[in-house]
């Protein structure tokens, strides 16, 4: 099958059936899109399809056919990092990193729908995708600057 990824055409053969997490990881090589429950639980394999969050260990492989998918490795431009990588760097928000590139996805799917989210919205979303090191203060913080906003 065809897939659309990072802007590019893959080809892939496997079935349909299989999740979109793996075919990434596995397939394609793009290892920015991590493991974490495979159960929708944690958002660490938080990717973007046609722009909006999705969760790749629950998502088959056939359901993106026809769709855009981005991953982490495929969300700065060409005019360099997306303005919720720079926030994230600004405010030093990674601890082990290991949930973070799930975390930039699910916040730049928010900022897509909600310009300047306030705290409750970040918390609204950004609470369903667990950081064990506790880094959601960190997280909040980023996403008002990257939104440009000054709630608190
Ligand atoms: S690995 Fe997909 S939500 Fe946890
Ligand atoms: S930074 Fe370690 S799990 Fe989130």
């Amino acid at each position: 099958m065809q897939l659309t990824v990072n802007g590019k055409v893959r080809e892939v053969d496997v079935p349909d059936d299989v999740p979109l997490l793996w075919v990434l990881r596995e397939e394609l090589g793009l290892t920015g899109t991590r493991f974490g429950c495979g159960r929708a639980l944690c958002g660490a394999c938080t990717v973007h399809v046609d722009g909006k969050a999705k969760r790749s260990c629950v998502t088959p492989v056939g359901a993106v056919v026809g769709h855009e998918v981005t991953t982490i490795e495929g969300l700065a431009g060409d005019d360099g990092l997306h303005v919720v990588q720079d926030a994230w760097i600004a405010e030093g928000v990674p601890q082990c990193g290991y949930c973070q590139g799930g975390q930039i996805m699910a916040a730049a799917a928010l900022l897509r729908v909600k310009r300047a989210p306030t705290d409750q919205e970040i918390d609204a979303v950004m609470g369903a995708s667990i950081c064990r090191c506790g880094t959601y203060q960190r997280i909040r913080k980023a996403i008002h600057r990257a939104a440009g906003s000054d709630a608190k």
